[in-house]
């Protein structure tokens, strides 16, 4: 099927089909269970501009609402590394009178928090309201909006020119990039930098973690790909950056065209996006029977598990877990329950498998024999908070790079 590139306008040829799929962070209450909303997940590349990209999009509103349920706060690792930013843009970019910093998704206000803290003026954009009051709560200057151009616009004509504008998980969620290459262009300061991160291709096809493709993330970036939509909008990829977050990050800084000079960082990440023919169709195409091996042994390895009586339960309600469970169909008759720390997700049953939600109270009551952890990206975190359920015997089931027990 050949859908149009939402960068350039050219074909987008798909290469995976995960199928029908639930909005990946709409946690149900009993009496919501007829009234879910799916959609098809598939992916394509664009032949001209190479911009990995979902086919269909799932209107913003229907993803970003009062009540979207992810917290950033919600991890140590995250905690510690929005600090890190933010005491890195204070030394840096925001180094200098009047400076301000404009954030893009800045959700609870894990990053923006430190900035205001540091009194430098700032403004975060955040359409869902109840992740944007916590923000405010934290003393936080948030606008409960969309970021795009007739909001950066009036922002511009309010505030003034924009040091920096940052922006972490959140870019890769916008379809309308058009309008938000626009919008920074009319909020930018001259010199300004504009700073986002979100998985990068190169990681999730090497993990195979196919689970990075859901409703909310509509792009799939590589340094090629963001260079290439940077200069349709007459901007620049100047420097570019790895990240050990989520998985695998790139972070892309942006400036003016001609405005900075670019890192050597730039030169080689494009090198090795080359070699490795990352965006090539021969390569998405291997990725996508990858894809297929790891459902396959995921599913039998669970099956194998039940059938010898074992209890399994989930780990970490993840927006990517939607991806694993409803590719892979798995009900509560393998994976009975997943424990999440987050209140919101707690007492509700997961999108589109239905999986019970829990407490991380209830996976020591009594513990199961194996856990699937669906939030591998905070593995590290994770096993050592839980250190105990290794302690009783139990068993973590890995499915990041392949299946496997740990
Ligand atoms: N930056 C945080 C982080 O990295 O943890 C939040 C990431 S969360 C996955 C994406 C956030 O972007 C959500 O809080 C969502 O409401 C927000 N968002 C989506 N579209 C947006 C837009 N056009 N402008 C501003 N925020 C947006
Ligand atoms: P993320 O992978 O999109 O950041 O989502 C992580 C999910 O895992 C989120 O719902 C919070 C949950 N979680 C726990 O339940 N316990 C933990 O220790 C951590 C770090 C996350
Ligand atoms: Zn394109």
């Amino acid at each position: 099927m050949t859908t149009t590139c939402k960068v350039c306008g050219n074909d987008v040829t798909e290469f995976l089909d995960l199928g029908r799929q639930p909005l990946s962070d709409a946690f149900l209450t009993g009496d919501e269970l007829d009234r879910e909303f799916f959609y098809r997940l598939a992916v394509g590349h664009c032949r001209s501009c190479t911009m990995v990209q979902l086919v269909e999009e799932v209107p913003r509103e229907r993803m970003f609402h009062h009540d979207y349920p992810y917290y950033s706060s919600g991890s140590t690792t995250m905690r510690a590394h929005f600090e890190q930013t933010a005491q890195d843009f204070l030394r840096t970019e925001l180094a200098k009178p009047d400076a301000f910093a404009v954030e893009i998704g800045c959700n609870d206000g894990v990053m923006l928090k430190t900035i205001g803290k540091a009194g430098v003026r700032h403004l975060g954009f955040e359409p869902s309201g109840r992740v944007a009051d916590v923000a405010r709560s934290h003393g936080v200057q948030v606008r409960t909006d969309f970021f795009e151009e007739a909001t950066a616009v009036e922002v511009r004509a309010e505030h003034g020119p924009a040091s920096v504008i940052y922006a972490a998980n959140t870019i890769c969620h916008i379809p309308y990039l058009d309008s938000i290459f626009r919008g920074v262009d009319a909020l930018l300061a001259e010199d300004g930098v504009f700073v986002f991160e979100d998985p990068y291709l190169g990681d999730i096809v090497r993990k195979v973690s196919f689970d990075q493709i859901y409703d909310e993330h509509f792009f799939f970036f590589t340094a090629r790909s963001v260079q290439a939509a940077a200069k349709r909008f007459g901007f620049e990829l100047v420097d570019v950056r790895r990240l050990p977050v989520h998985g695998g990050e790139v972070r892309y800084t942006i400036a003016r065209a001609g405005a900075r000079r670019p890192s050597a960082a730039v030169d080689a990440l494009l090198a090795e996006e080359s070699a490795a023919q990352l965006a090539e169709a021969a390569t998405l195409r291997e990725f996508a029977a990858n894809v297929a091996g790891i459902r396959d042994d995921l599913v039998s390895l669970l099956r194998s598990l039940r059938a010898e009586g074992h209890r399994i339960a989930g780990y970490g309600a993840t927006a990517k877990s939607a991806t694993i469970t409803n590719f892979c169909d798995i009900g509560p008759d393998l994976v009975s329950y997943v424990c999440d720390s987050t209140p919101a997700k707690q007492g509700r049953l997961t999108p589109g498998k239905h999986l019970p939600v829990k407490p991380p109270e209830a996976f020591s009551d009594p513990y199961p024999d194996y856990a699937v952890l669906f939030a591998w990206n905070h593995a590290e975190e994770i096993i050592a908070k839980e250190h105990r359920f290794r302690e009783a015997g139990g068993r973590w089931i890995l499915y990041v790079p392949t299946v496997r027990i740990a």
